[in-house]
């Protein structure tokens, strides 16, 4: 007698942000070193606003990465209850000096600051963050400049895990300026045909199934499980959630990993997911924000664009 017993589904591959955030690393630091041998030694300069947990953590990582690729990394903490115009200020001092960079300044603010304000005081040629209005602008027209390192980072993932993305169905789930809006933007870059889901969207586990590549970054704790994704689609997961596990807080992503990876081809876990592709790309462009000054210094066009590579 036969027993028909169906095989167990196969499980998507992870897509291993350690390791690839790695390789990066290691090319920011041999650039590094060739800067070197020309005295041009790239600074990084850090400033966080008060003392949100989440956000120490993510300083931290970001100043001992940098000291990892040789990248000069400058911390400025203000008091919680800074004012606007002291934020203002050190931003037009860290313009003014030649010696930084790079200027990042750790969202979210206390609420009593614009962070507009704070975005766009920060000269777009140090914006490393690629924030401000210049840089925002530039790379919705195609214009190679500093450009959001969350989206930098996903795309080396996708790029690495499917080769060519031209043709293929992407959905951005969520609309946020920092990662849906220009992971949008860099993916119909790359030839795809882009559907951005939010929250107001009619039905988007059924506008999520037709992808082929699916970004998640909307903040919301397992969102997406298997029931949103076409078989074999690539899910590249942005969240990172505190939530109650039995043995204390763990974080998750916005995809429920389990359900997910049983119909996905290839997935990003969390946490060695997107987030140390994050901080890689913050050093990647503290290195072009060098370069590009390093340009201008030397009388070339006054643009912010630059040629980037990977
Ligand atoms: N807070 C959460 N993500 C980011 C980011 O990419 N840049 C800055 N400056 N703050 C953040």
């Amino acid at each position: 007698m036969t027993l028909l017993i169906s095989p167990p589904p196969a499980l998507a591959r992870d897509i291993d942000g350690k390791a690839i955030s790695a390789r990066v690393l290691d090319e920011v630091r041999e650039e590094v070193l060739a800067l070197a041998e020309e005295q041009i030694y790239p600074a990084l300069a850090v400033l966080l606003v008060g003392e949100d947990p989440a956000s120490e953590v993510y300083v931290r990582n970001k100043l001992l990465r940098a000291k990892e690729v040789g990248i000069r990394s400058l911390e400025h903490r203000l008091a919680e209850n800074a004012s606007q115009n002291e934020v203002l200020e050190l931003i037009a001092q860290l313009n003014a000096d030649a010696s930084v960079n790079g200027i990042l300044v750790q969202l979210p603010l206390p609420a009593h600051i614009d962070e507009q304000a704070v975005i766009h005081a920060i000269h777009p040629i140090k914006d490393v963050d690629g924030f401000h209005r210049e840089n925002v602008g530039g790379l919705v027209q195609g214009i190679e400049v500093l450009t959001p390192c969350t989206p930098s980072g996903c795309m080396r993932l996708l790029r690495e895990t499917c080769g060519d993305l031209s043709g293929l169905h992407a959905v951005v789930i969520g609309r946020s300026n920092i990662v849906g809006k220009p992971m949008a933007t860099l993916l119909l870059q790359a030839d795809c045909s882009v559907s951005v889901v939010h929250s107001r969207s009619v039905d988007a586990p059924t506008l999520c199934r037709m992808a082929d590549i699916v970004v998640a970054a909307v903040g919301r704790p397992h969102l997406i499980d298997a029931s949103w994704l076409k078989p074999g689609a690539v899910v590249i997961d942005v969240g990172i959630n505190r939530i109650a596990g039995e043995s204390g807080p763990r974080l998750v992503g916005d995809v429920d990993y389990a359900s997910a990876r049983t119909v996905a081809s290839a997935i990003t876990p969390v946490p060695g997911g997107v987030g140390p592709m994050t901080i890689a790309y913050l050093l990647k462009n503290t290195l072009i924000a060098s370069q590009l000054q390093r340009a201008v210094q030397l009388g070339g066009p006054q643009v912010v664009s630059v040629p980037v590579s990977g």
